[in-house]
């Protein structure tokens, strides 16, 4: 444990403390502030603020996202920095409903209860938590897992509803080589095997604003934030008119189907459209084809009255995001989480 020191929030005027050792993101989201962020990695600049009083000392970030221009000037990675004196900061970027109703952090031990293929290259895990840790989080929240035997940790969208709290369920993919997922093809991941668990994180959680109609748009992996959004809904009898756009290659890359077309039926006003990308999926399909933004766009007309919650690979939720705001979304409107890998940090500084 190193010294405390105390850091104050503008505008916002939120005061907490937090130890030397630990990152100001980390000490905000062990004492249940949810500030924006993104990689925590310090490569994305979603947690980007201005430090207006105080020192603080970085670890090693990409210059991407901080230029050194910028960090002369007072600019900060909050992922980054550890306070070395009393700091006051400015965000720049933050939402105050999110940011004082998150949950505080936990770090807990999970047990493997399922691991399955669902298509061939997402699959499906289940954890079992101890009802001890009395562990908390919100629909659409993720947490971080430790790759067993490493260091490295990777973050994984809960696809469950906080109503079942000590089983988490997950949507993986795959990939070949991948450090955490490439264990569960090659048996190295089994049932009965202990994880490390910490979370929740995230803001991709429901604003209550009945008064607005829903827009979810996934692809891949996705899913899984979106499918507990709607499990919630679900289970709260919400009725706001909602639309799931979800892109995917084939018809054998489309899972849990049953349950979201089922979902036309349990909820007030709610659409499930699959699109496929596969310039020829078949004959069998019947249903959209084509990149699931250019349905989008075809489909839906005027979206200023909407919320959009946008979930999946980076280059998909970008393209979503250009398109919701050239038809006149507010950008503040539009909520969403880039599923965002590992990537060799360039252009690192420290
Ligand atoms: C907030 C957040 C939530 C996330 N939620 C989920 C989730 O619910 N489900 C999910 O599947 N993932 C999710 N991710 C991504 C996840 O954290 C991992 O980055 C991903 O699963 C790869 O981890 P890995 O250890 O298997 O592969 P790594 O060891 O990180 O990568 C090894 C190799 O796999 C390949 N690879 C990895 N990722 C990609 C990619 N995107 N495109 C192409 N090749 C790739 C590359 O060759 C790479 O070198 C989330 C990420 C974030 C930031
Ligand atoms: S969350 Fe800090 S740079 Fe990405």
């Amino acid at each position: 444990m190193g010294d405390k020191h105390t850091i104050r929030l503008q505008p916002v005027d939120i005061e907490f403390e937090v130890d030397e050792d630990e990152t100001i993101l980390d000490g905000a989201f062990r004492q249940g502030l949810m500030l924006m962020h993104g990689c925590k990695e310090g490569q994305c600049a979603a947690c980007k603020s201005f430090v207006l009083e105080g020192e603080v000392d970085m670890d090693k970030y990409s210059t991407f996202a901080l230029p050194d221009f910028e960090e002369e000037e007072g600019w900060t990675l909050l992922c980054k920095a550890h306070a070395v004196s009393d700091v006051d900061i400015e965000l720049v970027n933050y939402d105050e409903e999110v940011l004082r109703s998150g949950i505080p952090t936990k770090q807990v031990v999970a047990t493997v209860a399922e691991l399955e293929p669902l298509t061939s290259d997402i699959w499906r895990l289940a954890l079992d938590l101890d009802p001890a840790d009395g562990f908390e989080y919100k629909p659409g929240q993720y947490v971080d897992i430790t790759v067993p035997g490493t260091d490295d940790v990777r973050s994984f969208s809960m696809a469950s509803v906080p109503s079942t709290p000590n089983r988490l369920e997950f949507m993986i993919r795959h990939y070949p080589g991948g450090k955490f997922a490439g264990g569960f093809a090659d048996g190295t991941l089994q049932v009965g095997h202990e994880l490390d668990v910490k979370g929740p994180f995230g803001s991709f959680t429901l604003r209550d604003r009945p008064e607005r109609r829903l827009l979810f748009i996934g692809g891949g992996a996705g899913m899984a934030p979106i499918v507990s959004l709607l499990r919630a809904r679900r289970e709260a009898g919400c009725t706001r008119r909602s639309v799931f756009y979800y892109g995917a290659r084939g018809t054998a890359d489309l899972f849990q189907v049953d349950e979201l077309e089922g979902l036309q039926h349990q909820l007030a006003d709610f659409a499930f459209v699959p699109v496929l990308s596969d310039a020829d999926p078949g004959p069998d399909w019947t249903g959209e084809t084509g990149f699931v933004t250019d349905v989008v766009a075809r489909l839906e007309g005027d979206l200023r009255d909407v919320d959009a919650y946008l979930c999946g690979p980076p280059p998909m939720v970008d393209a979503a995001m250009e398109l919701l705001l050239a038809q006149g979304l507010a950008e503040d409107r539009i909520y969403f989480d880039k599923f965002t890998t590992s990537a060799e940090t360039e252009g690192s500084s420290l």
